[in-house]
């Protein structure tokens, strides 16, 4: 496999420098931006939209992808898939169709990711996985920012492992939540791929925290 992968969560950046803060992670070898999208309903937070993808992919070449934690997220694909995202994942719990908007993601060009919240069955990636070229494990419930890893996260990864070198070995497992230098080896270790991680690269020195987390786990 390669090498285990960064993904920042600008939902912890300083919003009032975040070009510049994401041209920071950039330089500091991260390899993909998660954005996430909140829309007070399928999670009680508010967050950014759109508009952000587009100004990001402006300022940055690194993939952006669009993590929709909004009802009903196939309404959104094209505008998401308009300003510039690479990868759009979308939950289950927030559309009685989510085989057709992974569906509608594919046929806009973009990759197509399946995300589920800690307290949903892994059942959705037995049915699923085939259709996805990305798998999002929530570690928290979703919604906010710098809140710690949920422990029964660590059993459903490797569950979650077992399924996709079964049903789609080429698709990266991506885990979301409470990721820092002391949560990291162990989440590397149970069969993460990608890791995004907000509080653990934005708060404080960006390139510092990027090179504290890839040598937690070894890298
Ligand atoms: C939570 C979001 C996460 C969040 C992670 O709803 O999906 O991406 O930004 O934040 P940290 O890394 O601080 O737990
Ligand atoms: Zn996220």
């Amino acid at each position: 496999r390669q090498s285990i992968q960064i993904a920042p969560s600008v939902l912890a950046a300083d919003f009032a420098r975040l070009g510049e803060q994401v041209a920071e992670a950039e330089a500091a070898g991260a390899e993909l931006i998660h954005i996430d999208v909140m829309d007070g309903r399928f999670v009680p937070n508010l967050s950014m939209g759109p508009v952000v993808v587009e100004a990001l992919r402006r300022v940055t070449s690194l993939p952006l992808e669009a993590h929709l934690m909004i009802l009903e997220p196939e309404r959104y694909v094209s505008d998401f898939a308009a300003a510039g995202a690479s990868c759009i994942l979308v939950h289950p719990e927030a559309t009685p169709n989510v085989h057709r908007a992974l569906q509608l993601i594919r046929e806009h060009g973009l990759k197509a990711g399946l995300v589920l919240n800690p307290g949903t069955p892994l059942t959705y990636f037995e049915n699923l996985l085939p259709e996805i070229e990305q798998a999002l494990l929530m570690t928290v419930n979703p919604g906010f920012g710098g809140q710690a890893l949920i422990p029964s996260s660590l059993e459903r990864l490797e569950r979650l492992r077992a399924l996709r070198n079964r049903l789609n070995p080429t698709c990266p497992i991506e885990v979301d939540g409470g990721v820092n230098t002391e949560t990291a080896l162990e989440l590397v270790r149970r069969g993460a791929d990608i890791l995004v991680a907000g509080s653990a690269v934005f708060k404080g020195e960006v390139a510092r925290n990027i090179q504290a987390l890839r040598e937690s786990y070894g890298a």
